[in-house]
């Protein structure tokens, strides 16, 4: 198999507070994360697709289109916004966690759309300390 990365990234806040939690609770489980005037991080997002080379440009799929890809599907909808207002987190906290599994339903549909390849797995990098992994992990 083979599979190709790519890493994109886009600056946004979020707080980390669930509608359903008082704001004690909220407090006990994301500790200054809770803080209703959010906090932002530059996110990385490594994108990864497999599929077959194609013969003539020699890439699973070419740069420009995963970079189309990755514009519409995400940096458009996300960068500079707070998260919490976007609607793939109206029900979900955007943790790492939620946010990647956002990201990987995005781009995985956009990459069916419109290349012969397959979303592998999308890694969002919130800090230096902290990644979070969807799809097939290795
Ligand atoms: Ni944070």
């Amino acid at each position: 198999m083979i599979a190709v990365t790519k890493r994109y990234g886009f600056p946004a806040a979020h707080v980390l507070a669930s509608r359903e939690l008082s704001p004690e609770e909220n407090e006990a489980i994301f500790g200054p994360c809770a803080n209703p005037n959010g906090h932002g991080h530059n996110y990385g997002v490594e994108v990864t697709v497999t599929g077959p080379i194609d013969p003539d440009s020699g890439q699973v799929v070419p740069e420009a289109t995963l970079d189309e890809i990755y514009q519409a599907a995400v940096a458009e909808p996300f960068s500079h916004r707070l998260l919490n207002d976007l609607e793939d987190f109206a029900t979900r906290v955007p943790t790492a966690e939620n946010i990647a599994v956002a990201i990987h339903g995005r781009l995985a549909s956009a990459v069916r759309r419109s290349t012969r390849a397959r979303l592998l797995r999308v890694r969002i990098v919130e800090t230096p300390r902290n990644s979070c992994v969807v799809g097939e992990v290795k």
